[in-house]
């Protein structure tokens, strides 16, 4: 039985304080989904220490975003992969086309940076996937392909049971797109096909986790197919997730009163979310939320961050924006409708 991971890759959002109310959510919001599942979070390198303080007690592992090709030494601003263990670490990514893409990471450093991260009981969360345009001309399996035999065909076979593989096509990450569930499912059992050439009946025990996009309302649908083990979730891993039907049960309470808070407690990460939210240490607190009243954020869909919650009225800490919502708290009592 292979097992089933869900992990947030927070990226470079949050600050400490906020990473560890974040880490706190997931432990909370973790009682709630069946122990099978295997729960990781990666906040960023700063946070760790922090982070490893509030799950613990809890089954939610850590992990971080990348580690150094070398074990230490005169390499200026580089963490190493003995450095994440030590705070606690039990995963590291590897590989994620941001560092690809933005940080020139090759197959040959990767190699290094998987060597370090087993040198150090870590196990990598290897990321692979193709961007639009290889997509579009139809290479995506080869790329991929290309992907996993210039790195993880270098592994001994001790090294590849504990490997964990990330499809994250580049087109779907933070757009907004996803691919469809059918989509994965083709991909990812051509991926389980690749590791099966060289492992053989080990990779049938290999996560394969699907990132990009991932929100509550695809998740469930694109996690069922036979060969997505779980996501790897970027922009909806940084709200403290309530289920959608719980927020929905809850705003249709009517027992709840107005400053009843239904509790969740969401960082803006994408300064145009929400339209004239530039400062970038705003927050939101969902006070209430209700599926009756028209979503009006006309930019960004950030519907896709909330299921299929339709509005929210928001408290906000501090002035946030200039679209009309400043000032302190909901004095309105009307808050801000999405
Ligand atoms: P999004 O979920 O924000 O698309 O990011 C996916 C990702 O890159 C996770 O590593």
């Amino acid at each position: 039985m292979r097992k089933k991971i869900v992990a947030g890759n927070w990226k470079m959002n949050t600050l400490p304080a906020e990473g560890v109310e974040l880490a706190k959510g997931v432990v909370a919001g973790r009682g709630e989904v069946c122990s099978c599942v295997n729960f990781i979070v990666c906040p960023p390198f700063t946070h760790l220490a922090m982070v490893a303080e509030a799950l613990k007690g809890s089954d939610v592992a850590l992990g971080a975003q990348d580690c150094a090709t070398e074990a230490k030494g005169a390499y200026t601003g580089e963490i190493a992969a003995s450095m994440i263990a030590a705070l606690g670490c039990k995963y590291v990514i590897l590989g994620h086309s941001e560092r690809r893409q933005y940080y020139g990471e090759t197959s040959a450093t990767l190699n290094k940076k998987m060597a370090q991260a087993y040198a150090n009981g870590l196990i990598p969360i290897y990321c692979v996937g193709e961007n639009l345009d290889e997509r579009e001309a139809g290479k995506h399996f080869d790329v991929v392909k290309a992907q996993i035999e210039e790195v993880v065909y270098n592994l001994t076979e001790e090294q590849y049971k504990n490997l964990v593989i990330a499809y994250e096509p580049v087109w779907a990450i933070g757009t907004g797109k996803t691919a469809s569930a059918e989509q994965a499912q083709e991909i990812h059992a051509y991926i389980r096909q690749v590791l099966a050439a060289k492992f053989g009946a080990a990779a049938q025990e290999t996560a394969i986790l699907y990132g990009g996009s991932c929100k509550p309302s695809n998740a469930a649908e694109i996690f069922a197919k036979e060969d997505v083990d779980g996501g790897l979730i970027g922009g909806t891993g940084l709200l403290v997730a309530f289920p959608a039907e719980q927020l929905l049960a809850l705003a249709e309470d009517e027992s709840l009163g107005r400053d009843d808070q239904v509790g969740v407690f969401v960082r803006l990460h994408e300064p145009d979310l929400f339209p004239g939210t530039a400062r970038p240490d705003a927050h939101l607190r969902v006070v209430r939320a209700s599926a009756r009243d028209e979503y009006r954020i006309p930019r960004r869909p950030a519907r896709q961050y909330f299921g299929e919650i339709r509005c929210f009225e928001l408290e906000h800490e501090g002035s946030w924006g200039k679209g009309g919502n400043t000032g302190e708290g909901n004095p309105a009592g009307e808050g801000v409708s999405l």
